[in-house]
């Protein structure tokens, strides 16, 4: 049984300085394609579903779907909720079988957030869950959830000190200028903030908006400490380009294997690209 929160994979990586590619799925495909990919190449992996996939498919379904899958494999995975704004459905997940739960609080006070993110870790301890925190803001759109450019503020470095402190998160993501979705132009990262972070709290580091960054972004990102990568619309961005190829076809199946083709392309450059092939 491979199936396990983020903690102990998030500290090997943050000790072996690699990350672990957190990559969000929506369908069996994806989920199989993702596990897979990852079992072969020896690299522990982080499973993410968004909110909106929870609400359309259900908590039910979704571990049906995944569980054997994770039970079967023999590198570590995670089942994480990402970018969960509301206590109810956090908890929901966890009741269900989820390892690992983000709450995101950050649109909130720093005090509210902090609360907030409080009762859930409380919470996920019971289960042996672990917990991701965010502050600031991180740009884009994230499945229903938008953040206005203009309205994104980077985390204070300060402020993560005590939010790390006082909530007890198992994983922290701060706003550093990284966005969800396609970036715009060229990304500008606060790497100097990141790093002034990395030495100030002892909680892992996560960086959110991973499509699209560079290959030596996500390798400067990791020697300053980052040891938790998302990745969502590379994904998609993939799926359908599969799709897409297999317009004509008239075997879904062949349909499928040029999805998963795709998929496996996108995590197999992530996994390669973040060091944690072969530390399974
Ligand atoms: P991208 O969709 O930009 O890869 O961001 C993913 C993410 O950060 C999920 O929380």
């Amino acid at each position: 049984m491979a199936y396990v929160n983020m903690i102990e994979m998030m500290n090997q990586a943050t000790k072996g300085r690699y990350a672990i590619g957190a990559f969000n799925f929506f369908n069996y495909l994806t989920a199989r394609t993702i596990i897979e990919t990852c079992e072969e190449r020896k690299s522990p992996v982080i499973l993410q579903t968004s909110v909106k996939t929870v609400r359309q498919l259900g908590t039910a379904h979704i571990m049906d779907m995944v569980l054997p899958l994770m039970k079967k494999t023999s590198v570590p995975v995670a089942l994480h909720l990402d970018h969960c704004k509301e206590t109810e459905v956090a908890k929901q997940c966890m009741d269900a079988g989820w390892s690992s739960i983000m709450y995101d609080g950050s649109s909130f006070a720093f005090e509210e957030n902090v609360a907030k993110t409080k009762e859930i870790v409380a919470y996920a301890k019971k289960k042996d869950i672990s917990v991701e925190g965010e502050l600031g803001a991180i740009v884009g759109v994230e499945e229903d959830i938008v953040v206005d450019d203009h309205a994104g503020s980077l985390a204070d470095v300060d402020l993560s000190v005590r939010f790390t402190a006082e909530t007890g998160v198992d994983a922290f993501a701060p706003a550093i200028g990284t966005a969800h979705g396609m970036y715009k132009g060229k990304p500008k990262l606060d790497y100097e903030r990141f790093s002034d972070i990395r030495g100030r709290v002892k909680t892992n580091l996560v960086v959110h908006g991973g499509t699209g960054l560079a290959d030596d972004v996500f390798r400067r990102l990791i020697q300053i400490g980052a040891s938790k990568i998302n990745v969502s619309t590379a994904i998609k961005m993939a799926y359908f380009r599969g799709m897409k190829a297999s317009d004509g076809l008239t075997e879904p199946l062949q349909a499928d294997r040029m999805m998963e083709k795709e998929v496996q392309e996108v995590v197999t450059h992530c996994i390669g690209v973040f060091g944690s092939v072969g530390k399974a």
